[in-house]
């Protein structure tokens, strides 16, 4: 029966990688109506927003108003995407101790997100975790383009297994984020590189998230592999929102929704409520709707949702609901 497989966390990035590339400023209390309500439908770990130029991306520079308008549950757990020393020490003056780095691995995707060598924001990295490293409490480390770059095609797993020593010579405890930034991974790749990771690298203390981009619809497809791999913490977008602005081509991040109804067809518990993430996608959805992808928000509600969940309680899942 299906209660011995094992229980996934997803991790919603609607509010940074899902707003960040919306050209049109979000109102705050749009974004609040959002976050709120996905709080709602049981996330507890969301990236609330980046601490980065509000010139390189203007929608992330209300994070400030949004810690403070926010009504969110205390067991929520909130992290903040840094890409250099000024954004961590910003995190965490405003009290964010869940800190989610970033460096690309590919030479030319980090020239065009941070405008730095991969080797200079590993230096910045190193120097900033030596001097305050310690307040850091929760370290999520995003390795961008670790399959593909819209630049450069296909990652060299030597260059992502390079960063990661980088990274494992100067912390203890780390969740890496592997990222298909484009959304190009091949289905293959996912399982098989990220199965060699967690064999070589993974332990209580270090631990590997998948983060995918739908951009040629195998988000829900590569999210799968990287289960069967071993991996248990997922990101995803309500309404499939998101994307890179310095990554051409690439689209949303695949839709959390997509990912829920995936999950909990066969039986995995994601702890998230179906009919209320909807919702909450629907409101992204409103605020974004050029950039909105997914497929199972736009299934008639009433078959999307019938007997949704009945698979990780053993029973037959509803073929026929009544529209
Ligand atoms: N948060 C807010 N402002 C920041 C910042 C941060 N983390 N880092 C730098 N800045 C400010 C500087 O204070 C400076 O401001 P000023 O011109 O008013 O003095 C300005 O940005 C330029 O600083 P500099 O260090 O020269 O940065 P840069 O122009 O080389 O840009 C980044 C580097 C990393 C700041 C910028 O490329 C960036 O924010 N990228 C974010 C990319 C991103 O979020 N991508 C999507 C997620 S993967
Ligand atoms: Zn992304």
């Amino acid at each position: 029966m299906s209660q011995s497989k094992d229980a996934v966390t997803l991790v919603e990035v609607a509010p940074r990688d899902g707003f960040q590339v919306v050209k049109p400023f979000i109102a705050t209390t749009d974004k609040i109506r959002v976050i709120e309500a996905l709080a709602a439908a049981g996330f507890r770990r969301m990236e609330i927003g980046a601490y980065v130029s509000p010139r390189a991306i203007p929608q992330m520079a209300d994070i400030g108003a949004i810690l403070r308008q926010a009504n969110l549950p205390k067991d929520m757990r909130l992290q903040v995407l840094v890409p250099n020393g000024k954004g961590l020490d910003m995190a965490l003056a405003a009290g964010n101790t869940e800190i989610c780095w970033v460096i690309s691995v590919s030479a030319s995707h980090n020239q065009n997100n941070v405008r730095r060598s991969v080797e200079q924001s590993l230096n910045d990295f190193e120097n900033v975790w030596h001097s305050h490293g310690d307040k850091v409490g929760f370290l999520r480390f995003n390795l961008a383009t670790t399959f593909d770059c819209p630049f450069e095609g296909r990652t060299a797993e030597a260059a992502v297994i390079a960063v990661i020593e980088r990274v494992l010579a100067n912390v203890t405890q780390v969740e890496f984020g592997l990222c298909d930034t484009t959304g190009r991974a091949a289905t293959d790749h996912v399982e098989g590189f990220s199965r060699k990771l967690i064999e070589v690298y993974g332990n209580e203390r270090v631990t590997f998230a998948f983060h995918g981009h739908d951009t040629y619809n195998l988000g829900v497809a590569n999210a799968l592999a990287a289960y069967r791999a071993g991996i248990r913490v997922f990101d995803g977008a309500a309404a499939g929102l998101g994307g890179c602005p310095f990554a051409p081509g690439a689209s949303g991040n695949t839709a959390t929704e997509d990912l829920v109804f995936a999950f909990e067809h066969m039986g995995v518990a994601t702890g998230i409520k179906l009919p209320k993430l909807l919702e909450a996608a629907d409101l992204a959805y409103a605020v974004a709707p050029d950039q909105a992808g997914g497929r199972i928000r736009t299934v008639p509600r009433k078959r999307a949702l019938a007997g949704f969940g009945q698979a990780t309680r053993g029973i037959a899942f509803a073929t026929n609901a009544a529209e």
